[in-house]
C-alpha cells in the first residue's frame, strides 16, 4: 500500500506533527501537545483566469486575516470564487497576484518541493465529495497520509484508529467507501484530513451532497474538532444557516470578501 500515489486530488496530505494526539473518543486532546492554529494573512490577492481568449477575473484583491485556532465561514453564490480561494489557500494552485503569508512564511514565494511538503505537514483538506480511494477500507484511506509521509505503518495505523474513532466510525474500519453511507464517507474524509494533525483546515462545501441532517451533524464535528485541536479552520458552505453558527462570517462578492455579522 506504500507504493500507492496520494488519493486525488493531493490535498489531504498533511505531514508530521511531533507528538500530538489525534483526539481519540473519550480521550481530551492535551492542548499542550497541540501544534494548534496557523495564523494566515492574504494580501491583495487575485486570481486571473485566461479562458477562450478572454480574461475572467475571478479574485479582484482579497485581503483576509485568520486568527490562529478561527473558525470561520465562507458563503457566496456560486461561481464568484469560493473554491478558487479556498485552493490558493490550500496551495493547490497560485495566485495571479498578492500574497498569503502562513504564520509569516509566504508561500506564494515557495519553490514547488519546498511547497508540496509544506502543504503535507500543515493544511488539510476536505471536498464535497470525498475522494476516497474506492479498493481500499476507511483505515487504509486514513492510513494514506502518514504513509505517504513516510511513517512508520505502525504509527499510521494508530493515528488513523484514533481519528476513526473521534468521528464516530469505530465500527466502520474495515469498510470500503462503497459501504459507508455519505455522510460516514464524509466522516471517513475528515478524518484523513486531519490524521497528521494540520494546522489549517480547509473545507469546500464538505455538507454540500448531504441532507440537512446528515449536514449538521458534520458541520456539528468540524466545530467540535475545531475547539479540541486547535486547527485555524475556513469552511465554505452554501448553507447560511449553518455560516451564521461560525464565530466568523464571510461572504464573497464580486471577487472581493465582506465581512458579515457572525
Ligand atoms: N481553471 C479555470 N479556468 C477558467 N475559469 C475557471 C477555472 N476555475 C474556475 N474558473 C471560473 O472561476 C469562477 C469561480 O469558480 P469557483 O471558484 O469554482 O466558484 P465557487 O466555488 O464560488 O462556485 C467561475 O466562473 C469558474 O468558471
Ligand atoms: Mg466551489
Amino acid at each position: 500500500m506504500s507504493a500507492l500515489t496520494p488519493p486525488t486530488p493531493v490535498a489531504t496530505v498533511p505531514v508530521p506533527m511531533a507528538n500530538r494526539k489525534a483526539g481519540a473518543a473519550g480521550t481530551e486532546p492535551d492542548a499542550s501537545d497541540a501544534p494548534g492554529g496557523a495564523r494566515v494573512l492574504v494580501r491583495d490577492l487575485w486570481k486571473v483566469f485566461e479562458h477562450g481568449g478572454r480574461s475572467i477575473e475571478v479574485l479582484r484583491g482579497i485581503n483576509l486575516d485568520l486568527a490562529p485556532g478561527a473558525l470561520v465561514s465562507v458563503v457566496g453564490a456560486s461561481g464568484v470564487g469560493k473554491s478558487t480561494l479556498l485552493h490558493l489557500l490550500g496551495t493547490l494552485d497560485v495566485p495571479t497576484s498578492g500574497q498569503i503569508l502562513f504564520d509569516g512564511a509566504n508561500v506564494t514565494d515557495m519553490s514547488p518541493a519546498k511547497l508540496a511538503s509544506f502543504r503535507n505537514r500543515e493544511i488539510g483538506f476536505v471536498f464535497q465529495f470525498h475522494h476516497l480511494l474506492p479498493e481500499f477500507t476507511a483505515l487504509e484511506n486514513v492510513m494514506m497520509p502518514g504513509l505517504i509521509a513516510r511513517r512508520p505503518r505502525k504509527d499510521c495505523r494508530d493515528r488513523a484508529e484514533a481519528i476513526l474513532v473521534r468521528v464516530g466510525l469505530q465500527d466502520r474500519l474495515r469498510h470500503r467507501p462503497g459501504e459507508l453511507s455519505g455522510g460516514e464517507q464524509q466522516r471517513v474524509a475528515l478524518a484523513r484530513a486531519l490524521v497528521l494533525s494540520p494546522r489549517l483546515l480547509l473545507g469546500d462545501e464538505p455538507t454540500g451532497n448531504l441532507d440537512t441532517r446528515t449536514g449538521r451533524a458534520i458541520h456539528d464535528l468540524f466545530f467540535e474538532l475545531n475547539r479540541e485541536l486547535g486547527m485555524t479552520l475556513l469552511l465554505v458552505t452554501h448553507n447560511d444557516e449553518l455560516a451564521g453558527r461560525a464565530f466568523r462570517k464571510l461572504r464573497m462578492v464580486d471577487g472581493r470578501i465582506q465581512e458579515e455579522g457572525a
